[in-house]
């Protein structure tokens, strides 16, 4: 494995943004392997899931949402490989989802037998569109699904004292829910659960559609906890999908609503348009100075293990981590990062232009900062001559070199590398 540096947020320079929306890393729980499993074309097999689970425990997840034991045999089988070959570290929590159904409940509680710590997640849905059109029952009957689950968890959960259980309830689909009977739904749940601000339950409110503008979900999250009737003895989490592409943006301002446990995937694989990404969320924190308890040093490691696991690449422009992010191709933008670069040193807070972060705070290197393509000017000539070979030109050889460079990028197409630009600055000045 690859050893992780300490992912510390750096100082940020010259901000200008009001103070501060979030301050605290929240709860984070990993749903990679269930909901992000779950979307794929070729669902993972038992290898992919332990390479995957691996990450995630070097990366620091402490809940981690393993599968959905009674509903596949290969995920029954990873949680009793995760049990019984002790693969657990003591701080973290597995977790598993099931269906408001006895007998799905049952078998979920088989696969724990002999877990250290878990989490039983269980669901059912409460919108108005599956309530009438898939369930075909009111309200009562819907809520009456939701007790009964509790009831039967709890139970199965008072056989075996061995395990220390923490209960999670979804009124799946809570974004198409009135919120006043979402509300009531999770009241009932409680009733059932006891649970006290020692022995908190986790309340977990899906966008499982992403159906509203973010400040919308946020409104509903502000009400929610403002009006359940237990809000001290819960933690309130978050599970938001991207299907009008806001999914972090719902989850950043859902916990500033008075959130406190976020649940997505590493790069925002999921159902449809995807879980929301945690790398996202925990770098745009970290580019705030805020911790995000994370450990996302090593960005490479994470897409490797992602794509061989999901088979799904990852775009080159996908925020903090696109193989592009921190390049410059424009002459200006070269010019001005070149300029910050050369003032910056490790003691000062970040304050290069363009770069939102330090890239070596994501395993990156600052060669691939400039790329010098047709587009380009005298800065990133010049910048990549002197990294590469210490030739360090005047400016006035600058002005002259660059456009053969940019002659030759038109000619070749693509990205002129270092020793093709110094092969042409020799051929150019320095023969004959
Ligand atoms: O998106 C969703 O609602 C879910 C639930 C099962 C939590 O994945
Ligand atoms: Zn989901």
């Amino acid at each position: 494995h690859t050893k992780y540096v300490p992912f510390k947020p750096v100082a940020i320079a010259n901000r200008t943004w009001p103070d501060q929306e979030i301050t605290t890393a929240p709860i984070w729980s990993s749903v990679d392997l269930r909901d992000g499993n779950q979307a794929l074309v070729e669902p993972m097999t038992v290898e992919q899931k332990k390479q995957f689970f691996a990450l995630l425990v070097d990366v620091g997840f402490k809940e981690i949402e393993v599968g959905f034991p009674a509903a596949s045999q290969l995920d029954f089988d990873f949680v009793r490989w995760l049990i019984e070959e002790d693969q657990v570290p003591d701080d973290v929590y597995i977790q598993v989802l099931t269906q408001a159904r006895p007998e799905l409940i049952a078998r979920t509680y088989e696969s724990l037998k002999g877990a250290k710590k878990a989490i039983v997640h269980v669901y059912n849905s409460t919108s108005k569109t599956q309530r009438e059109q898939v369930f075909r029952l009111d309200k009562e009957g819907i809520k009456n699904i939701a007790v009964k689950g509790a009831q039967c968890v709890k139970e199965h959960a008072e056989k075996h004292p061995e395990t220390e259980w923490v209960f999670q309830y979804s009124p799946e689909s809570f974004t198409g829910t009135e919120t006043d009977y979402a509300i009531e739904v999770v009241d009932a749940v409680a009733d059932v659960w006891q649970p006290t601000a020692n022995n908190k339950i986790i309340i977990n409110l899906p966008a499982t559609v992403e159906v509203a503008t973010p400040n919308r979900f946020a409104d509903q999250i502000e009400y929610f906890c403002r009006n359940v009737k237990q809000r001290d003895s819960m933690i309130i989490s978050l599970h938001t999908h991207n299907d009008r592409g806001c999914g972090v943006a719902a989850a950043e301002l859902g916990l500033m609503a008075g959130a406190d446990r976020i649940e997505g995937t590493l790069l925002g694989n999921g159902e449809r348009t995807g879980n929301m990404d945690i790398v996202t969320m925990a770098m745009n924190m970290y580019s705030h100075g805020v911790d995000p308890e994370l450990m996302l040093g090593d960005m490479d490691r994470i897409i490797s293990v992602v794509q061989a696991c999901t088979l799904l690449q990852v775009h080159p422009r996908h925020p903090y981590a696109g193989e592009l992010v921190f390049t410059a191709f424009s002459g200006s933008h070269q010019d001005a990062i070149k300029k910050c670069l050369a003032n910056q040193t490790d003691d000062k807070p970040w304050d290069v232009a363009y770069l939102p972060i330090d890239p070596r705070d994501v395993g990156r290197s600052y060669q691939e900062v400039i790329r010098v393509n047709s587009q380009s000017g005298k800065g990133g000539v010049a910048y990549t001559l002197e990294q590469e070979y210490g030739l360090a030109l005047p400016r006035w050889l600058q002005v002259e070199f660059s456009p053969i460079v940019q002659q030759f990028a038109e000619q070749e197409g693509g990205v002129v590398n270092a020793k093709s630009m110094r092969n042409l600055f020799e051929s150019s000045f320095m023969t004959g």
